[in-house]
C-alpha cells in the first residue's frame, strides 16, 4: 500500500509523494502511535464495536511491530505516507483483513494529535529531570565556594561585591521558574483527543474516559474541532525552550568571559574545553559558545511555528505536519545542553585568588563609602556626589580605599572619621542583609531552602 489515494485513481507523482512523507521524521512517533493504537482496539473491544479476540490479534500484531522497529527490522518505506499508515499496512500485511479494523472510529488526525501529545508529555518529564540534575549542579558549585567572594556587575562594569554563590542561585532561580512552565505545559499537554475523529466526533459509541485512563491522561478534550487543530501544547513547549536556552546562553556567556583571560575567574575542565587547530596556546570554551548559539536555532522553532498556525483555518491541515520537526529538534538540543551543562558546571574550577584579586579593584565599595556618610546624617545624593569625587581623586592618586589618609578623606567631608577603615569587603557582604541580598547569613539561607526545592522533587519524582 502507497499513500493514501481514497477517490483518486491516478499514484501520487513522485516527486509529490517525497514532497509530502513525514516518515523521514515522524517514525519517532512510533512507540506512542503503537501504544495508542492498542489502547484504541482495547476499547473497541470493550465497547463491542470490534471482538476481544480481533483485538487481541491487533495488539499482538502491533506489539510484533514495535519489536520489529526496535531491532532496526522494520522497513520505514518513504512510499508510506507517515508512521500512522506505515504500522497499519505492517499490521495488515502481519494479521490480514482484520488489522483494516483498527482505524474504526478514529482518524489520522485525532491519532496524530494523539501521538504528539504522548511525545510531548515524556519530553516534559525528562526536561523538568535534567533541569532538576543542572540545579543540583549549580548548588554543589556554590556549596564548595560559600565564601568566594567576585565582584557582581552592572553594564558588565564593577558594581558591588556579592558571594560567588549568590550568583550561581540567580541561575537556579531562572532553572526554578522553567520547571513552572514545564509544569504548566505538562498541564496543558495532558488532555486526550481521541474520540475527535477527522474533526467532528466519531458515530461510534467508544469510551473516552477508558482510553484517556488506558493511555494516563488526566483529562480528555472537550471540543473535537479544538483537539485535532490545536498544537499549543507544542508551542508552549517550544516557548518555555526558548526561555530556557536563553538562560542558559546568559550563563554561557559568563562562562565564557569568566574564562577569558581578562576576567580568569574559571578554569574549564578540559574535558570541556577544545584546543584550537592553529594556536596551541588555546583552551576554548566551545561548549558554552554553541549553546549560546544555538538559542537562536530554538527561538526560530518557535517563531516557525507561530507562523506556521498563524490565520490557519479550522480544524486540521496539512500545514500541522510542520510541527514535528521543530519540537524534536528543540527537545534534543535542550536535552543535550542541560546534559552537557551540567557535567561542565559540575566540572568547574573557581580561581579563588584572580577572583580575590578583581574585588580589590574598581573601588566596589563606594557604595559602602556612600553608606558610611548616610549613617553620619548625609543626605544620599549628597554621599553619592562626595563619594564621586572622591573616586576620582583616588582614581588620579592611583590609591585605593584603603589607602588614602584621613587627612585626605576629611578633604571630602567632615563626616569621615577613623572608623572609615573598618569598611571591608566583608562588612559590605554582612550589610546587605536583606531577604534576596548577598549578605551570608542570607546566602546560606537560600542554599538551604534550594537544597531543600531539589530534595523534595526527589521524593516527588
Ligand atoms: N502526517 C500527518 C501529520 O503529521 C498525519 C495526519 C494526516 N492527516 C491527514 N488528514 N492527511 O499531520
Amino acid at each position: 500500500m502507497s499513500h493514501i489515494r481514497g477517490r483518486l485513481q491516478k499514484a501520487a507523482d513522485e516527486l509529490v509523494a517525497k514532497y509530502t512523507t513525514s516518515i523521514p521524521f515522524d517514525w519517532r512517533l512510533y512507540a506512542h502511535d503503537i501504544d495508542g493504537s492498542i489502547a484504541h482496539a482495547k476499547m473497541l473491544a470493550e465497547q463491542g464495536i470490534i471482538s476481544a479476540g480481533e483485538a487481541v490479534i491487533i495488539s499482538q500484531g502491533l506489539e510484533s511491530i514495535r519489536g520489529e522497529i526496535e531491532k532496526g527490522k522494520f522497513d520505514f518505506k518513504p512510499e508510506r505516507e507517515d508512521i500512522h499508515m506505515a504500522i497499519e499496512a505492517r499490521l495488515m500485511e502481519k494479521v490480514g483483513e482484520v488489522g483494516g479494523k483498527l482505524h474504526t472510529a478514529r482518524s489520522r488526525n485525532d491519532q496524530v494529535a494523539l501521538d504528539l501529545r504522548l511525545f510531548a508529555k515524556e519530553a516534559i518529564s525528562e526536561t523538568s529531570v535534567k533541569l532538576r540534575e543542572f540545579q543540583r549542579a549549580l548548588i554543589s558549585l556554590a556549596e564548595a565556594n560559600k565564601s568566594v567572594v567576585i565582584p557582581g556587575y552592572t553594564h558588565l562594569q564593577p558594581a558591588q561585591p556579592v558571594l560567588l554563590a549568590h550568583h550561581l542561585l540567580a541561575y537556579f532561580e531562572m532553572f526554578q521558574r522553567d520547571i513552572d512552565r514545564f509544569n504548566h505545559c505538562l498541564k496543558q499537554a495532558d488532555v486526550m483527543p481521541l474520540g475527535s475523529g477527522a474533526l467532528a466526533g466519531v458515530a461510534y459509541n467508544i469510551d473516552r474516559e477508558f482510553l484517556a485512563h488506558e493511555l494516563g491522561f488526566s483529562q480528555i478534550s472537550q471540543n473535537s474541532i479544538d483537539a485535532v487543530s490545536d498544537r499549543d501544547f507544542v508551542l508552549e513547549y517550544e516557548a518555555a525552550a526558548s526561555i530556557g536556552m536563553m538562560h542558559l546562553s546568559r550563563l554561557a556567556e559568563e562562562i565564557i568571559l569568566w574564562s577569558s583571560a581578562e576576567f580568569n575567574f574559571i578554569e574549564l575542565d578540559e574535558a570541556y574545553a577544545t584546543g584550537s587547530s592553529i594556536m596551541p596556546q588555546k583552551k576554548n570554551p566551545d561548549v558554552a559558545e554553541l549553546a549560546r548559539g544555538k538559542t537562536g536555532r530554538i527561538y526560530g522553532r518557535l517563531i516557525a511555528l507561530l507562523t506556521t498556525m498563524k490565520a490557519l483555518p479550522l480544524a486540521y491541515n496539512r500545514d500541522l505536519q510542520e510541527d514535528k520537526e521543530g519540537l524534536f529538534d528543540t527537545v534534543d538540543t535542550l536535552l543535550s545542553t542541560l546534559e552537557v551543562f551540567t557535567g561542565m558546571v559540575a566540572t568547574l574550577k573557581i580561581k579563588t585568588e584572580s577572583a580575590a584579586q578583581a574585588v580589590k579593584q574598581g573601588y566596589l565599595l563606594a557604595t559602602d563609602l556612600a553608606d558610611y556618610l548616610v549613617k553620619k546624617g548625609e543626605a544620599f545624593r549628597n554621599a553619592h556626589n562626595i563619594v564621586a569625587r572622591l573616586v576620582s581623586y583616588a582614581m588620579k592618586k592611583g590609591k585605593a580605599f584603603d589607602e588614602l589618609s584621613l587627612t585626605e578623606y576629611k578633604g571630602f567631608s567632615p563626616l569621615f572619621s577613623e572608623d572609615v577603615y573598618s569598611i571591608s569587603v566583608e562588612s559590605s557582604l554582612a550589610a546587605r542583609d536583606v531577604i534576596g541580598g548577598t549578605a551570608p547569613k542570607q546566602v546560606a539561607r537560600a542554599l538551604a531552602n534550594a537544597k531543600k526545592i531539589v530534595e523534595d522533587s526527589k521524593v516527588r519524582g
